[in-house]
């Protein structure tokens, strides 16, 4: 079997980067690696070459590589203990001094999390008072977002997770289902832009009072760690939230100190210096 060298996946991120302005370089080089390497299978290419020719004047077919590059797993209500911490905790706490609340989910992939979110804001009669951004850099996955059809055989476990969330409702309010799919309720999202965003090369665009980053930095190296925290934190007010991923830390990062832990178990930081 092809096995893909590090020198030549080197060369892959360098040829991406300069002609579709997409940084893989800093990408953790184990996931990446495995990733190309399972593209390079599953298309039954020869070597990194063949997929780099591949590319050539073929726009749709680099999107399918970035889908494939990227990982897009995800769940609604992912982590319960944390959406109740943001429930009971976070939520409230911005309300003391916040008629309206500005929220950014970036990496929101297939959009569970911005449902989540809408719909824990819809039990908590706030979802008016709410706008929400929500970006990933994968065009495809957006789209499954935008559109909000899930596959009914993932809402067993979406359920579970909504159940140890302890939500009010049944979670089968929201949505309706028609053969093997579900088509979750429009309005809870009415409030929600989606937009392409590369969090590597892409600018920072607003402020937020509450910044979601779960489970993107995981796949990224020290180096652009540091940078897309920098980045965050500059799109925070003072005293705005930053949430990352279970298994994610500030704790090495170099802007550490100007952010405090709120809670350190669900990973929810607060901006405290600009
Ligand atoms: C594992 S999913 C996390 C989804 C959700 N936040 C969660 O925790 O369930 C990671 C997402 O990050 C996105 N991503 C990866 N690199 C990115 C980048 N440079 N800019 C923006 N999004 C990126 C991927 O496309 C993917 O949808």
């Amino acid at each position: 079997m092809y096995e893909v060298e590090l020198a030549e996946l080197k060369r892959l991120a360098e040829f991406i980067k300069t002609q579709y302005n997409y940084d893989f370089t800093n990408y953790a080089m184990s996931s990446f690696r495995r990733r190309v390497q399972r593209v390079i299978e599953l298309y039954r290419f020869k070597s990194v070459d063949w997929l780099i020719n591949r590319f050539s004047g073929d726009e749709a077919f680099f999107e399918e590589f970035v889908s494939e590059i990227t990982v897009n797993v995800t769940e609604m209500f992912r982590d319960p203990s944390f959406w109740r911490e943001l429930r009971d905790q976070v939520i409230p706490n911005l309300l003391l001094n916040h008629e309206h609340i500005k929220i950014w989910h970036a990496g929101c992939s297939s959009g569970e999390e911005v449902y989540s979110m809408a719909i824990m804001l819809s039990e908590m009669g706030l979802l008016d008072r709410v706008t929400i951004i929500a970006t990933d850099l994968d065009k495809g996955i957006l789209e499954k977002a935008r559109k909000g059809e899930y596959a009914l055989r993932n809402m067993e476990l979406n359920k579970k997770n909504y159940i140890r969330y302890q939500g009010k409702n049944n979670f089968e309010d929201y949505y309706t289902v028609r053969d093997d799919k579900v088509y979750m309720n429009p309005e809870l999202v009415e409030n929600v832009q989606y937009r392409v965003h590369d969090l590597v090369n892409g600018p920072v665009f607003n402020k937020f009072d509450l910044v979601l980053c779960r489970n993107v930095m995981i796949y990224f190296n020290q180096v652009l760690q540091n940078s897309v925290l920098i980045k965050l934190h500059e799109s925070l007010f003072r005293y705005g939230y930053l949430v990352i991923g279970a298994k994610e830390s500030l704790i090495w990062c170099e802007i550490a100190n100007k952010f405090i832990v709120v809670n350190n178990e669900e990973r929810i930081y607060k901006k405290y210096r600009d």
